[in-house]
């Protein structure tokens, strides 16, 4: 299966996931799709001798390069930090092919400009005891399909938007991987 990684950002999942996958006869990272020039993502995809797809927003929006994804016989898409809204002519053509990581524990501390710190920050604003990732389907509504999977962590009295983004990174890097290979095999 040919799996595309959507990433605009620093792209530490979508290294964590072409490393899980290098090997891997069955499941083929072949595509990076970035909206932002100069994203720390389109160096590791360079690394990695892998192509990469950067897009205009009109576009996305208009076409969701369905066309461009299907030439390439992408059957999959994971979301890593790509931030904008994915559109219907994209969730129609991937229906239950696409899948995003959130950094919190949806439903709550989600929904548009719910991403980065300011989830972070909400989180501790609220003093919530635990956060957590939470990987679920992606639909045409922000952060809204059906969850596949959630992994909790502590939320300390101290803890900064930096000490719990390092927690939910950590969970991110350890589960995102192994999430997209569990369900890649259970749709053989
Ligand atoms: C992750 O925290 C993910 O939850 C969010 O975007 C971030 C991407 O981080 N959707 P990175 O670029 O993979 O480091």
């Amino acid at each position: 299966k040919h799996v595309a990684i959507f990433a605009s950002g620093t792209g530490s999942n979508a290294q964590k996931i072409i490393d899980h996958f290098k090997y891997s006869e069955k499941i083929k990272i072949s595509l990076i799709v970035c909206n932002k020039a100069g994203a720390g993502v389109l160096k590791i995809a360079a690394n990695e001798n892998m192509p990469v797809l950067l897009i205009e927003k009109q576009w996305f929006r208009l076409t969701g390069y369905v066309s461009e994804l299907k030439k390439q016989h992408i059957d999959f898409i994971v979301l890593a930090g790509f931030l904008w809204k994915i559109p219907p002519v994209l969730t129609e053509a991937f229906e239950n092919r696409i899948i995003n990581i959130h950094p919190a524990l949806l439903p709550d501390y989600g929904g548009k400009g719910m991403y980065g710190s300011a989830v972070h920050a909400a989180v501790l604003a609220a003093k919530e005891k635990q956060s957590g990732i939470t990987i679920h389907f992606v639909d045409e509504k922000y952060d809204h399909g059906k969850i596949i999977f959630q992994s909790t962590c502590p939320v300390d009295e101290n803890d900064t938007v930096e000490s719990l983004s390092k927690k939910i990174h950590e969970l991110e890097h350890r589960f995102y991987a192994k999430q997209i290979e569990k369900l890649l095999e259970a749709g053989e």
